[in-house]
């Protein structure tokens, strides 16, 4: 027992020394209801580094709160392993995650009426959460925030008299009122239109250049281009990856660039930690396959995956060839010979 503790505490004390700040190993999810059981997450790998900012995509329902729940310590996993910041969210007891969930995220809602008071002023919510000693400290540190997001000038107002991009930015400060070692935003601008979601997009890189490690989810496939990471989930497993070209790379605050239609992005496909790889269904459905089976090979250094019914075509065919070839082109094959000498 006491030796288990120990690797643990040594597991622990090596990830909190290192540059991972999450990391989720075939991260399973299951909701039980009275019929039946829904596999939210199946297997989930993805590592987020410390400082960076990732943004997750996919359909409804392919498990996207489901992940960013559980590292936000809301919900525990069913099986599988997930580490934040050096804690292992499996095995945490309820006071640990209490403390966790108070200094470890802060979290983003896109219903932000969430995590705050609308008869309190911007300035109470966000000093609110705080646990500093004293109130000056408080006072400070939550005006710095305010000025962070760009509200300072409505320290006094209260909330239900800020716009609903005016909240969410507030809502964002009050996130990070004890300075969390990560920010989870969930569809943070899933109720504002499409200027107020670029503000708030770019106050989420302003905070990421500060050095703070933020992951958020949007349906903005759009917005995600601005994005220098950005993860899909495909029935909940991670399926594929964009990543912001170097061109764009030092470009993401410019605003003649017209992130909706510019191809910021290179696309990979992602290997779990098996070897298990999600293919695009368009290119599924442009291998015409008859049922559920492909032909893999290793060829000069590629995999090829073909439909099965093509590679035995080609095989046949060839046949044909050479024995035509066979008949008639003796000529021609001495006069390869003779190159080659
Ligand atoms: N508390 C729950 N009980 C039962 N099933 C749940 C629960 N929460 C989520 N699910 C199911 O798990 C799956 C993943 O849900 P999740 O909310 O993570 O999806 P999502 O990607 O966030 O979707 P959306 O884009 O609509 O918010 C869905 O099939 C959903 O119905
Ligand atoms: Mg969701």
């Amino acid at each position: 027992m006491a030796e288990t503790n120990e690797a643990e505490v040594k597991e622990k004390t090596a990830e909190a020394e290192s540059d991972i700040m999450i990391r989720a190993d075939n991260l399973v999810k299951i909701y039980k209801t009275k019929e039946t059981e829904v596999l939210a997450l199946q297997g989930l790998d993805m590592t987020v580094e410390r400082g960076e900012l990732t943004a997750i995509i996919g359909n409804s329902g392919s498990g996207k709160s489901t992940f960013l729940n559980m590292i936000g310590g809301l919900d525990k996993p069913s099986a599988g392993a997930l580490f934040v910041a050096g804690s292992n969210l499996f095995t945490m007891s309820e006071s640990e995650l209490v403390r966790y969930k108070r200094e470890t995220v802060g979290f983003v809602w896109q219903n932000n009426g969430r995590n705050m008071l609308p008869f309190l002023s911007a300035l109470e919510n966000v000093m609110m959460p705080m646990y500093l000693s004293s109130l000056k400290q408080k006072q400070e540190k939550a005006m710095e925030l305010l000025e962070m997001v760009g509200m300072a000038h409505k320290k006094g107002s209260r909330m239900n008299m800020l716009s609903g991009g005016e909240q969410q930015r507030v809502a964002i400060a009050i996130a990070l009122a004890n300075s969390p070692k990560i920010l989870l935003a969930d569809e943070p601008t899933g109720s504002v239109d499409y200027r107020t979601a670029n503000y708030i997009f770019d106050v989420f890189s302003e905070l990421n250049r500060n050095g703070q490690t933020i992951l958020i989810v949007t349906h903005d496939v759009a917005l995600s281009k601005k994005v220098k990471r950005v993860v899909a989930i495909r029935d909940g497993k991670i399926s594929s990856e964009r990543v912001l070209k170097e061109a764009y790379q030092d470009r993401l605050k410019e605003s003649e660039i017209d992130w909706r239609s510019e191809d910021t992005q290179d696309e990979y496909a992602v290997l779990d930690r098996v070897g298990r790889l999600q293919l695009p269904q368009e290119m599924i459905q442009g291998l015409n396959l008859g049922d559920n089976k492909v032909r893999v090979a290793f060829q000069d250094g590629k995999i090829i995956i073909s439909s099965p019914e093509e590679e035995k075509a080609e095989e046949e065919q060839p046949a044909e060839e050479e024995a035509a070839a066979e008949e008639s082109t003796e000529p021609e094959s001495t006069v390869s010979e003779s190159n080659e000498e």
